[in-house]
């Protein structure tokens, strides 16, 4: 197993009060590691009560060492009697990077959850779920969820190209899915707006799942405006504790304040101020950049040191 900046969290051996030897195991092993595409990876991580109750929709906040900070992670899947679940997760700065980067026997220290109302799923007629990115892995156990309670469920999902795309396969099983490619390396050219047009055209669609990029789900909202069809997307906002106590996950809805981690984090499409959601991701920019150059020197160093 590759020695990493998180040995610290892998299995240790420990002295007990009582003297005797003990083998301590963290709780949250990841079983299995996939690389989806060039930056998304699925970790299987053991977490058996959270595997037995979450629900679409729902998510955890991850840290994954004693001085990590925590994250919010959609809980992709789960396997109740394996005691898994299924985190799928774009590298897109330190903390991501660091957790792509854990091997199968390495562990997580902590994992919070479930956290967040799960999702409205209705019983009967058509759903459309529409993933862009790693969204579509938010999408997909929204998918399930709609499809074991017996409503048809159409899929639209979409990358930038052909290798960014991701459960496709996953999605067939509950009904037609149309990829968007934007540079038109598989299935169609263009946006996931372009196939949703001609969905919402076509037939009847009863409520619309938008989960991705903020400009995708407000493109997403607008358009479905349009045609009066009810939509629900899953908000992003930057989650520091995850249960409505540091204010930090703050959306407006309807002119009215909301926590991301306690209300949502899926709102009605069609009331959400997205341009101040923009704005509020973007706070900590300047921040994020400097953890992630500091994150990269370290591990560079560490790496040439260890080929010493
Ligand atoms: P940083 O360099 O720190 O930040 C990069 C960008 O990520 C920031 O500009 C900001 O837009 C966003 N971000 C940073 N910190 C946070 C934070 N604490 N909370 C939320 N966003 C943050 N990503 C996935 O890849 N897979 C998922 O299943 C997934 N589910 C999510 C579910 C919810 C409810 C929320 C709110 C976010 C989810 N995200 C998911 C986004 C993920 O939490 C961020 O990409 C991650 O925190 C970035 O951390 P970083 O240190 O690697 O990047
Ligand atoms: Fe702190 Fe929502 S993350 S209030
Ligand atoms: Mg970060």
């Amino acid at each position: 197993m590759p020695a990493t900046r998180n040995s610290q969290l892998l299995p240790t051996r420990a002295k007990r009060e009582s003297g005797k030897d003990a083998i301590l195991h963290s709780m949250h092993t990841i079983l299995a590691r996939y690389q989806l595409s060039e930056n998304v990876t699925k970790l299987d991580v053991l977490s058996p009560r959270i595997a037995q109750i979450r629900q679409p929709g729902q998510f955890v906040m991850i840290r994954l060492g004693v001085h990590s900070e925590r994250i919010p992670l959609t809980i992709a899947d789960a396997d109740p009697r394996g005691g898994s679940i299924s985190l799928v997760i774009q590298a897109v700065g330190k903390s991501t990077n660091e957790l792509v980067a854990l091997q199968p026997g390495q562990c997580i220290r902590d994992i919070a959850g479930p956290l967040g109302h799960p999702t409205e799923l209705i019983s009967a007629g058509h759903a459309l779920c529409i993933g862009g990115g790693v969204g579509t892995a938010v999408a997909h156990p929204i998918a399930q969820g709609l499809h074991r309670r017996g409503a048809q469920v159409t899929s639209i999902i979409g990358g930038r190209s052909k290798s960014a795309v991701i459960f496709e396969l996953e999605l067939r099983r509950f009904g037609p899915v149309f990829v968007c490619t934007d540079d038109g390396s598989y299935g169609r050219t263009g946006l996931v707006t372009d196939a949703a047009r001609e969905v919402l055209a076509a037939g009847k669609v009863d409520l619309v799942y938008a989960v991705g990029p903020v400009p995708m789900m407000r493109a997403v909202a607008e358009l479905t405006r349009e045609f009066k069809v009810r939509t629900i997307v899953s908000l992003n906002p930057i989650m520091v504790d995850g249960t409505g106590m540091c204010g930090g996950c703050r959306v407006s809805v309807g002119n009215e304040t909301k926590f991301a981690c306690v209300d949502g984090p899926e709102f009605d499409g069609h009331k959400v101020d997205f341009a101040e959601l923009s704005d509020r991701l973007a706070s900590y920019r300047e921040f994020e950049r400097h953890a992630a150059k500091c994150a990269h020197g370290h591990r560079r160093t560490k790496t040439t040191n260890e080929h010493k």
